[in-house]
């Protein structure tokens, strides 16, 4: 059996996900749910990304985009194509499901074949220089659950949508 494939993002109320190569807040709570959300899977993102996180972890496995072929990260393996990406995460000894990280391009380039998207709204709008892609309701259109953390110090809410009216 082929592993899932999920998308997994944080986006400000303006659409924002990223400024200068970094997220544009620091909320503990929600980065908490996002390390342990993907704990035991594989995580699957653009070379900006990997040199945020600067090594891997080593509860999954984690696996960088970039056209260099000299790149190399610390607990990363590396793909140079989306579809070597994928190949190689699928083949991961993982037990969990395929987490695509990001950035921009790579959400996009990979809606059609996510079923699922993990989407946490932080209820504030950022400055940013990087966005999630504006047509992912359509992509998505099921919301399958949803918890609200209003009393946080930034009040955010994690989300699950689907491409189908599923169960989580
Ligand atoms: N809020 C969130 O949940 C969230 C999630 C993800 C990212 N972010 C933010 O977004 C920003 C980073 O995202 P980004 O979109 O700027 O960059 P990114 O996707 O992390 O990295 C872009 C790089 O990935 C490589 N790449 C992308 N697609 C490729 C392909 N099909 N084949 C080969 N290489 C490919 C290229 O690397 P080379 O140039 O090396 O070839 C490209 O320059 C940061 O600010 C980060 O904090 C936020």
């Amino acid at each position: 059996m082929p592993k899932p494939i999920y998308q997994i993002v944080a986006v400000a109320r303006n659409g924002v996900i990223g400024l200068n190569r970094k997220l544009p807040w620091r909320i503990p709570e929600e980065w908490d749910y996002f390390i342990s959300t993907t704990s035991g899977g594989v995580m699957v993102m653009g070379r900006v990304c990997a040199e945020e996180f600067g090594q891997g972890m080593t509860d999954r496995d984690m696996l960088a985009i970039t056209h260099d072929t000299d790149f190399s990260l610390p607990g990363f393996l590396v793909g140079h194509s989306l579809k070597e990406a994928l190949e190689m995460a699928q083949a991961s000894p993982q037990p969990g499901p395929i987490w695509i990280c990001g950035g921009e391009q790579i959400y996009q380039e990979t809606f059609d074949i996510s079923s699922r998207l993990y989407i946490s709204f932080i209820q504030r709008e950022f400055d940013g220089d990087t966005y999630f892609p504006e047509d992912w309701r359509e992509t998505f259109p099921h919301e399958l659950s949803r918890q609200d953390y209003a009393t946080a110090e930034v009040p955010y809410s994690v989300c699950i949508y689907g491409k189908e009216p599923e169960k989580v």
